[in-house]
């Protein structure tokens, strides 16, 4: 449990080492969280719900192959200059804007591949002793309500322990999530965790509630990873990290308002991208004229 009432979450960990396989060729050359939808990387969309919710460091965890990252984080100085000279005033600003000039991002490599939980523990020598964030990029979650970062804030706010970002899923579906035992509480839609076990078989689910890519950690997580053994796939998971944090201090699940898209997988993907073309306020006409022509 956090000892200073006034802690507040100012870092966000990526980790964007993964190697893409689901995506390959596209992600040969190219990380998986470049992917773009519609005309944004997967990626931006993650830091833009970070920024919304108050994080003022990004922490990226990259590996091979991740160079476009920082260069999508990084001033273009040809680029702008040719966008001046040319007058595309609106584009100039769009490229200067990716990240707000206040917040700060910082890279560190994961050399080896060794799993989630081997990521994030990555990240310790920057964030260090406060609670923080961790985003997986392939979850795309569209939300009208402040983003479900900004949701899972406010209950840390309140709270001061870890809150995991969870969801329903299909029970023959557990077995591609970290899985959680849920105790209800008062408040709707937060639950305490009594337990947590990665990718069960849909007999051995504690319940259908899975992880969905989006938690707020203590840095007492960071002492647990430093002892985790391989778990589920012989990977260092973050999953079983949480299962020995919960023993120890409350951790708790908070179903978040908004829509998840998987775009670790490509229906999910392609349904994103079907979905936010639909709310892209330059395409969505066209766009929805072309679906009808096409299906009636
Ligand atoms: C990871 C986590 C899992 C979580 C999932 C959410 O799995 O290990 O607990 O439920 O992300 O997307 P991965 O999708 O990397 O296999």
């Amino acid at each position: 449990m956090i000892k200073n009432p006034q802690q507040r979450i100012r870092m966000a960990v990526f980790p964007v080492a993964g190697m893409g396989t689901r995506f390959l060729p596209a992600t040969k050359a190219n990380p998986k969280e470049m992917l773009p939808v519609v005309d944004k990387p997967l990626i931006q969309y993650a830091a833009e719900e970070a920024v919304a919710a108050g994080i003022e460091t990004l922490v990226f965890v990259t590996g091979r192959n991740k160079r476009s990252i920082p260069d999508h984080f990084d001033k273009a100085y040809e680029l702008e200059t040719e966008l001046a000279e040319r007058g595309k005033a609106a584009l100039l600003e769009l490229v200067r804007n990716i990240v707000p000039p206040k917040v700060t991002c910082v890279y560190v490599r994961q050399t080896d591949a060794l799993g989630l939980g081997h990521a994030v523990g990555c990240a310790r020598p920057i964030v260090q002793h406060e609670p923080f964030a961790v985003i997986l990029a392939d979850d795309l979650i569209v939300s009208h309500d402040g983003g479900a970062l900004a949701q899972m804030v406010e209950q840390f706010n309140e709270l001061q322990c870890s809150v995991l970002g969870v969801e329903e899923v299909p029970h023959d579906e557990t077995g591609k999530y970290g899985v959680i035992d849920p105790v209800a509480t008062d408040t709707p839609g937060l639950w305490d965790v009594r337990g947590i076990v990665e990718k069960p078989s849909p007999k051995d689910a504690p319940s259908n509630m899975a992880v969905v890519g989006r938690y707020i950690l203590t840095p007492r997580i960071f002492e647990l990873l430093e002892q985790q053994g391989a778990g589920a796939g012989g990977e260092i998971q973050l999953t079983d990290a949480i299962a020995r944090l919960l023993n120890e201090e409350r951790v708790t699940a908070f179903e978040f308002k908004g829509e998840r898209f998987d775009c670790g997988s490509k229906l999910g993907y392609l349904k994103a991208t079907v979905e936010y073309a639909l709310q892209h306020p330059e395409l969505q006409d066209d766009f929805k004229a072309y679906l009808k022509s096409r299906f009636g």
